[in-house]
């Protein structure tokens, strides 16, 4: 069944088809390892709760655009962390969680209709959502070659990448980030670039731990005409339920969203703007996140591969993108009857129909219960 509001056309919830399987993970003895969903466990760090306490005190409207703290914040954080300079203020704004903004972004540049949205092959399923919210069509868009012959009307308006992807865990290395910038400005297209696990590489690169974004120069040439980086500090900070996130790059296209949002009340809170601006701020309590969630993926990669699994990309992110070259569904409904609830790759598009994603985003008993029944 699908929700049909006002001639949009909205798929089931997906997690809602693995109720049947949860429910079988749950009857285990041991209790269910929930590895399905990547909602993060681990504490808010002390410095961010304090932070948010600070800004308790917010009678007035908080402003659209944000503090100019707040966006002073993420351009200090993209240049120490991300090797890109050169941002200023007013190529920053703040937004709800990203996944509203992954949602309202081709909206929000005014898609409709006849238009196309570029997604990943395998990607998280907001993409299409946000396509489908506009009225515009997407269109898988793995390489740019598989667009194949473009006219004006199969030309997306808007390609969304991800990288690190969810949920393959791929990362796109600026050779190709390079490439996708020189196609998109051949062909008058504006790319969003979702980077919300960057601070979870797990090789160590070109930019210590932290992957290359769309908006570094070696990618962009130092200009940020027509592209656009999502960021959140859900993963990063344990910030899932604060909704803090921000979009960067083009200050034009930045200006346009502002503009819309300002009249559409879509407001990051006062207290929220302060401690992003004081987590990102904060390296000690990233590093830490990274260093247990690195301690996590080893035991379960270990595990899941001895128990016949082959883990695909996966080089950073919080997912393990594993295969036993079989349906997915055979795959969560074996790991369901050893109380481990995984997500079926189909939920992220046709290509993902062989894999399952396994979250790192549990604590370390249950990742040590995980490992035990694999
Ligand atoms: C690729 C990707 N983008 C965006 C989001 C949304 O993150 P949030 O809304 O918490 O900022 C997620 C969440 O899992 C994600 O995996």
């Amino acid at each position: 069944m699908t929700l049909t509001v006002r001639g949009l056309d909205l798929p089931d919830f997906p997690w809602d088809s693995l109720a049947p399987y949860k429910a079988r993970a749950v009857a285990h003895p041991g209790g269910i390892v929930d590895l399905s969903v990547g909602t993060p466990v681990d504490p808010t760090p002390e410095v961010v709760r304090r932070a948010l306490a600070e800004a308790a005190d917010a009678p007035g409207y908080p402003l659209t655009v944000g503090t100019t703290d707040v966006r002073q914040a993420v351009v200090e954080w993209f240049e120490r962390r991300r090797g890109v300079a050169g941002l200023t203020v007013d190529c920053v704004l703040p937004t709800i969680g990203s996944k509203e903004l992954v949602a309202w972004l081709p909206t929000l540049l005014g898609l409709g209709s006849g238009d196309v949205v570029g997604i990943p092959a395998v990607a998280y399923p907001t993409y299409d959502i946000g396509a489908r919210i506009a009225g515009a069509a997407s269109v898988v868009a793995q390489s740019l070659t598989s667009l194949g012959p473009l006219t004006a009307s199969t030309t997306p308006k808007l390609l969304w990448i991800n990288s690190p992807g969810n949920p393959n865990g791929q990362v796109l290395g600026v050779g190709h980030l390079r490439k996708v910038v020189q196609w998109a400005r051949q062909h008058g297209v504006v790319v969003a670039s979702d980077e919300c696990y960057a601070e979870l590489d797990w090789r160590e690169g070109q930019f210590g731990t932290s992957t290359p974004s769309i908006l570094h120069p070696d990618v962009s040439g130092g200009d940020h005409t027509g592209l656009l980086a999502v960021y959140s500090l859900s993963k990063q900070s344990n910030l899932a339920g604060y909704r803090a996130a921000f979009v960067a790059g083009d200050p034009a296209i930045v200006r346009t969203i502002l503009e819309v949002r300002k009249h559409a009340g879509m407001i990051m809170p006062t207290p929220v703007q302060h401690a992003m601006a004081v987590a990102l701020r904060d390296d000690t309590h990233v590093q830490a996140q990274r260093t247990a969630y690195a301690r996590r993926r080893e035991q379960l990669l270990a595990a899941v591969t001895r128990a016949g699994l082959r883990v695909d990309h996966s080089e950073a992110g919080l997912y393990l993108w594993a295969t036993r070259e079989e349906d997915c569904w055979a795959t969560v409904s074996d790991l369901a009857d050893r109380g481990i609830l995984v997500a079926p790759g189909a939920f992220y598009g046709a290509a993902g129909a062989r894999h399952v994603r396994i979250a790192l985003t549990a604590t370390d008993e249950r990742i040590a219960a995980a490992c035990e029944r694999l």
